[in-house]
């Protein structure tokens, strides 16, 4: 990576800012979810252990620059604390006298979190106080918050302007990944998109197809893809306004050669419920009142087949309603196909979000070669955007080439006693 890491800096005994992205689901007050808090952890520990004192800070949901008790961070710190096996404490504010004390007495080796930064409408606007602020706190900032590198927050931002800013672990890994992905792919390459809507997705589609092979669609986003080749598709979720982009994408692909496969035979439900009646069909003309909900059997073995010998696989986006168990076949199928291609050795990449709960709810996330901690982040990455929390950072010196030395030769076998060599 071109930008220096948490590993070039001296941090012995120096306060260390660190913007972690510990946007997890709770659901009764408990994380559901610590994939994230989990991910954050190298970073912590390497500081911990170089005699740091660490200050941890993140947004939580959007609380929209009010406190809100749903969203604070102590059920995480208390996952935190789990995990470390050590006690984190949570200030009660992200500002104030009593947070700014908590951080003074902070010694080599220990550390706190913030409250939840979004409780301050500042955090969201960049806003340059508040991110003086923060920078206050610390001497060295750190960005292991890669899910939010796509925001220019202060936290993101702000903060990297005033202090020494160097990537995280975590960070610089998800860097590393995503751009192999883009730079040198082992081929065939296949990005496999799904999820409701191909609005959020043209551009990545766009980005993708100047380097894969081969491109998977299912989800509500096929839908649009169908209508867009002239088929029925009854009341499913579709965005007629996006049929024109859907036909420029089909049409680009064939011009890039980019094979696409879209599914050939479809779950569809009478509503999009739970227990509701569902049948498969071919994907051609859907009655007027049936939603499509899944792949059917057809376009499983298809996709499987189409994908039997790729070498870099990204996935983004749920094929079907996973969340409802009768309609969660056609992702569960490819999730376990790439759990296989990865043990023989394809890199397989999982790019957030819904397709990430799939892959963990069948207990494949180990057998990935990566599961990105960042939904929006990591497509804005593969779009081909510059993420704004990664831009600020401190780049890597370009070294100089190697002095050329002057050595001496035996003066028989040179017309000169010395030459010069570049070794
Ligand atoms: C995410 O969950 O994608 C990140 O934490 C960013 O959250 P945001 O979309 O609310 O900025």
């Amino acid at each position: 990576m071109d930008k220096l890491t948490v590993r070039d800096a001296d941090v012995a005994g120096k306060r260390v800012f660190v913007r972690v992205d510990f946007n997890v689901p709770l659901a009764d007050g408990k994380v559901t979810d610590d994939s994230r808090v989990r991910a954050a952890i190298p970073t912590i520990n390497l500081l911990l252990q170089a005699g740091a004192r660490v200050i941890l800070a993140s947004h939580l949901g959007r609380p929209n620059g009010k406190v809100s008790d749903g969203l604070r961070l102590r059920p995480v710190g208390q996952r935190l604390t789990e995990r470390l096996r050590r006690h984190v404490p949570v200030t009660g504010d992200a500002l104030g006298i009593g947070t700014e004390d908590a951080i003074k007495r902070l010694r080599p080796g220990e550390l706190l979190l913030l409250e939840n930064l979004r409780f301050h409408a500042a955090e969201e606007k960049n806003d340059p106080a508040f991110a003086a602020q923060l920078a206050s706190y610390a001497d060295i900032f750190v960005n292991d918050a890669f899910g939010t590198a796509h925001r220019a927050h202060a936290s993101t931002v702000g903060i990297a302007k005033l202090l020494p800013a160097y990537a995280g672990l975590l960070m610089e890994r998800e860097i590393a990944v995503l751009s192999n992905l883009m730079d040198e792919p082992a081929r065939p390459f296949a990005a496999i998109l799904g999820g409701a809507k191909i609005s959020d997705k043209i551009r990545i589609i766009d980005h993708l197809l100047t380097s894969v092979d081969l491109l998977v669609l299912g989800g509500g986003m096929a839908n649009t893809f169908l209508l867009a080749q002239g088929k029925a598709i009854g009341k499913s979720l579709a965005e007629p306004d996006r049929v024109a982009d859907a036909q420029r994408i089909l049409a680009s692909a064939e011009k890039n050669g980019v094979r696409v496969v879209l599914p050939v035979d479809v779950i569809v439900a009478k509503e999009v419920t739970r227990g509701t009646e569902y049948k498969t069909l071919p994907a051609e003309k859907i009655p007027a009142s049936w939603h499509i909900v899944d792949l059917g059997k057809a376009s499983q073995d298809l996709m499987v087949d189409a994908l039997a010998d790729v070498q870099t696989v990204f996935w983004n986006g749920p094929l079907g309603v996973f969340e409802i168990p009768s309609f969660a076949h056609g992702t569960k199928a490819v999730a376990r196909m790439l759990a296989d291609r990865a043990d023989k050795g394809a890199t397989v990449v999982i790019g957030g979000g819904d397709s990430v709960a799939a892959i963990t709810q069948q207990g494949l996330a180990d057998r990935m070669t990566h599961i990105s901690t960042g939904g929006g982040a990591s497509l804005e990455f593969l779009e081909g955007r510059e993420l704004p929390g990664v831009t600020v950072l401190l780049d890597r010196p370009v070294p100089e080439p190697r002095a050329r030395r002057r050595k001496k030769v035996p003066a028989k076998t040179a017309t000169a006693s010395t030459v010069e060599t570049s070794d």
